[in-house]
């Protein structure tokens, strides 16, 4: 495995999140002779909790603050070489209660920090996003994402997201940035937020609780364990192209979240009068599904973790770990009173 990078300084934005603190641990570990700033605003969704362990470093920094905050960002950007660009609002269903700041922060916020990379040249500014950008695809089609798919955003997030990466590529075309863009499938693993389905279900079954499914539950998600996802932004920081788009995703075959579900109560050994049918979500994108075949080919990448097995160490991770999420979870009641609301 390799541990050299030609990158010196770089800056993580939005690395107190699910994803950002995941790859902040794999970086660290994996290239401890660099310098890495975390810049985080702390929202709902960020968490020092997940920093713990590299939070003495004296090559770690973290900084906190707002990716709109133009004063700090062109503060914080002389001398870096890499931006690692993560910090977003990321859940489909806040979008669809409170668009607005998924506005400003994914599109604006991505502006400020592509504006502040330009004028200090750094070497890559490497863009986080989404599958979700292309839009929904029909169920029991083999129809799959691929870097040639039009976007077509269906929900406030998405939308953002999508904005977010034709900003990118303006300021690469037009100012001549370097930059990559991926776009990844959904992540599960430890450090999720647990507002969201897979982290959701573990915690409602180990309160007792049901687990919550929209709709006929037929919805179908392409998952990734988020350490791949990890090592999918490492492959192509080093071996990517510049200007270049990499779709990054996890499974061969589709799965419904219903299955993805009773998959989770069979490993809890837990019984399926735990699924409770729920109203759908607006707008609810009907299939996702990523032909990851590009990073495969020209980078040599693939997913490291099963399903089966990244649920066994997820489950695992939740079980041994309820001072991480019990708190979270009670300051999301007033989400989920609103979220869940029937009728
Ligand atoms: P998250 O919601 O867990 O974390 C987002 C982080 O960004 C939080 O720490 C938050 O405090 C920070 N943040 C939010 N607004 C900010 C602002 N204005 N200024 C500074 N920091 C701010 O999200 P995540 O799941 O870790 O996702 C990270 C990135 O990956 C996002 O760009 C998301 O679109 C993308 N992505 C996520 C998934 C997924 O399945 N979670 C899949 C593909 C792509
Ligand atoms: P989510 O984790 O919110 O990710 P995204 O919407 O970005 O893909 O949801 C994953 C899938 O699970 C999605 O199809 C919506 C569904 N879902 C439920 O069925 N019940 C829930 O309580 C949640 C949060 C999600």
């Amino acid at each position: 495995m390799p541990t050299n990078t030609p990158y010196k300084n770089i800056l993580v934005s939005g690395g107190a999140g699910f994803i950002g603190s995941n790859f902040i641990h794999y970086w660290l570990k994996k290239y401890p002779d660099t310098n890495l700033v975390n810049l985080d605003a702390l929202t709902y969704a960020g968490n020092l909790e997940n920093l713990k362990e590299v939070e003495n470093l004296p090559n770690y920094k973290f900084i906190q603050g707002n990716i709109l905050d133009r004063q700090l960002v062109n503060e914080i950007m002389p001398g870096i070489d890499l931006v690692v660009h993560f910090a977003a609002e990321s859940h489909v269903d806040r979008s669809i209660l409170e668009p607005a700041v998924f506005l400003e922060t994914n599109a604006i916020g991505t502006q400020v920090l592509l504006e502040a990379a330009l004028k200090n040249k750094v070497k890559r500014f490497h863009h986080i996003s989404t599958d979700e950008v292309f839009g929904s695809l029909e169920l029991e089609s083999d129809e799959q994402f691929n870097d040639q798919t039009p976007y077509d955003p269906r929900s406030p997030y998405s939308a953002s997201k999508a904005a977010s990466d034709h900003l990118v590529r303006a300021y690469g075309e037009t100012f001549g940035l370097p930059y990559i863009i991926t776009n990844c499938s959904n992540n599960y693993g430890e450090y999720h937020f647990p507002e969201k389905l897979f982290p959701l279900a573990i915690t409602n079954l180990i309160e007792g609780k049901k687990i919550p499914v929209y709709g006929d539950g037929k919805n179908v998600r392409d998952w990734l364990y988020v350490q791949d996802h990890c090592s999918a932004i490492d492959a192509v920081l080093h071996r990517g192209e510049n200007a270049e788009t990499y779709l990054v995703g996890g499974l061969t075959e589709d799965i419904s979240n219903l299955e993805i579900v009773k998959m989770i109560i069979n490993l809890m050994g837990e019984s399926e009068d735990k699924i409770e049918f729920v109203k759908d979500r607006l707008g609810h994108d009907r299939r996702y599904s990523v032909d990851w075949s590009k990073l495969n080919k020209k980078l040599d990448w693939k997913p490291d973790v099963t399903l089966e097995e990244g649920l066994t160490k997820t489950i695992s991770w939740y079980k041994n770990n309820p001072q991480w999420w019990q708190p979270l979870k009670e300051k999301s009641q007033e989400f989920f009173k609103i979220n869940y609301k029937q009728g």
